[in-house]
């Protein structure tokens, strides 16, 4: 017999004892679900890799015929049950990790982000979460004014020569450029740049355009990372923009080592990175084993990529929203006018969150822009779950896509509808409807940087708002429309965009 028979026959008789297995020995093997997705990861390759995104979609369709608990690969269940999530997105009580596999894709090794264990996960956090408490982000504040006059000085000039703006570059320079000096101590001027610097995204687009690449390949990263910059850039441009910030972000991390090391002179250029957070996670007071180059890189990026990219999507997306409903920006200026007697007041978060339509306006942006719209699975490694009927084992994955809760018309009628208003009538008969808004998850791996999204969130729009008439210029809800999951949402076509015309300065 021919080797190759040999290995035919071997291969045959593995994967047939593989299926069996998944399909009637594995721990998840009654859980509901098409018998294909149970057998093999192939399932979710078509619809994610092929079809581009689309996986999000299965999943949906597959619940409606399975109910609220599917197996949708071989190793992974999906619940859509708003009522469970807290059990999934437990705090620190019930032990949960996250998904090696999963987790590998984003290539940010060392990072809080990308922690795996409880253990390792609360010994990097708990350098940063004091830069993100809410004391903290409103003393920084004035990072996002000082960015949002140069979107302001630009709109002026754009009424003045007739000149179309490009609102979604604009909200990703200042989303950018903020957490780039917060982090960093320096600004990249993104928002000093002709068109806010179209660009700013291309490195993070790069590395969610390829998440589910990088998924089913996880070692194309490190072909990435092996292939010298010229040859990158000939093979796959927006690769090369990644790989190039992450050497910038290295260099940095090098640098912060280096004046740690050197017990920064105070020089000028020293004074003016005082205070960022790259600087005190190198500093003496962090485990040696925390700093080194690769992983203060891969922390920077971390918080430079989430802390660009998610807000400034749905910066633009509660833009589109206020631009297309002349009714809520009326309503929005009125009240506006209380803390804002003048356009060009400097208004504050605090100042904001307490008005009850501009707290709907920014929840109704949260909730219809999603955030994260890939699944973040969590492992209970030594707890046994049960939902209903069924049995997840320890060790198990499970998930819950935060798109489904924020769309589910039980808790949010008519759930494609921008209405502010939803918020102030929950609140009035005493419903909680905020526990439903989960696009920074819970527990103890909820988003670090929700502080500085809400503040970002409510000082820009409310500004924009209150000093512009602006009329959106071919841009279409399919510019905004969430058709595929890229780890955050796109449209169906390209990057969400959103362009405008200014058609007047406000002056009273
Ligand atoms: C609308 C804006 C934002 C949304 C919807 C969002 C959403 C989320 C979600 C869902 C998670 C949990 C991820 C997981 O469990 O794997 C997360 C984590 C995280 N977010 Fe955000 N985020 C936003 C803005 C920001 C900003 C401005 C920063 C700035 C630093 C940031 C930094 C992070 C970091 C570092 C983590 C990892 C936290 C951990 O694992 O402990 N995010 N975010």
């Amino acid at each position: 017999m021919s080797l190759f028979i040999l290995l035919s026959i071997g291969a045959l008789a593995y994967l047939t004892i593989r299926s069996t297995y998944r399909l009637y020995f594995h721990p998840l093997a009654k859980i509901p679900g098409p018998k294909l997705a149970a057998l093999t990861n192939g399932y979710e390759f078509y619809f994610d890799v092929i079809k581009g995104g689309m996986f999000i979609w299965e999943i949906e369709r597959l619940h409606k015929i399975y109910g609220p608990i599917i197996r949708i690969n071989p190793r992974e269940v999906h619940i859509n049950d708003p009522e469970y999530y807290d059990e999934i997105y437990s705090s620190r009580t019930r032990r949960r990790e996250k998904d090696p596999i999963q987790v590998a894709q984003f290539g940010l090794d060392g990072s809080t982000f990308s922690s795996i264990r409880p253990e390792e996960h609360r010994q990097r956090r708990v350098h940063l979460d004091k830069f993100f408490s809410k004391q903290a982000i409103t003393n920084t504040e004035h990072l996002i004014h000082e960015s949002l006059d140069k979107i302001i000085r630009n709109l002026k000039d754009a009424y003045q020569t007739h000149r179309v703006v490009n609102l979604d570059s604009g909200f990703a320079g200042l989303t950018a450029d903020v957490i780039y000096q917060y982090t960093f101590g320096f600004n990249p001027g993104n928002l000093d740049q002709e068109g806010f610097n179209e660009n700013v995204r291309n490195g993070a687009n790069a590395l969610l355009r390829m998440e589910h690449v990088l998924y089913f390949f996880p070692f194309l990263q490190s072909i990435m990372g092996w292939l010298p910059l010229g040859m990158l850039r000939r093979v796959n441009e927006p690769a090369y923009a990644l790989a190039t910030q992450k050497l910038d972000l290295y260099a940095r991390g090098v640098a912060a080592l280096e004046r740690d090391r050197n017990r920064v002179k105070e020089d000028k250029e020293a004074s003016n990175r005082k205070g960022a957070i790259l600087d005190a996670i190198s500093g003496p007071k962090i485990p040696e084993h925390l700093r080194t180059p690769e992983r203060l890189m891969n922390e920077g990026h971390s918080l430079a990529i989430a802390g660009t990219e998610t807000t400034a999507r749905s910066l633009a997306v509660g833009a589109y929203y206020l631009l297309t409903m002349e009714d809520v920006r009326t309503k929005l200026r009125e009240e506006l006018k209380s803390v804002m007697p003048t356009p060009e007041t400097r208004v504050t978060w605090t100042e904001l969150e307490k008005l009850p339509y501009m707290s709907g306006v920014v929840n109704e942006t949260l909730r219809l822009s999603t955030g994260i719209s890939s699944r973040i699975a969590r492992i209970a490694p030594t707890e046994t779950l049960v939902y209903k009927d069924h049995v997840i084992p320890p060790g198990s994955l499970f998930s819950q896509l935060h798109h489904f809760i924020l769309m589910d018309p039980s808790i949010f009628p008519d759930p494609h509808v921008f209405d502010p208003e939803r918020w102030i009538r929950a609140a009035a008969k005493g419903e909680r409807l905020d526990r439903y808004l989960v696009n920074f998850s819970r527990g103890s791996r909820i988003c670090l940087g929700m502080n500085l999204a809400y503040a970002e969130l409510f000082v820009v729009l409310a500004t924009l708002i209150r000093q512009f008439d602006m009329e959106l210029y071919e841009t279409t809800k399919a510019n905004i429309d969430f058709v595929r999951d890229f780890a955050t949402p796109y449209p169906d076509k390209g990057n969400l965009s959103v362009r405008t015309v200014i058609t007047g300065v406000i002056t009273d």
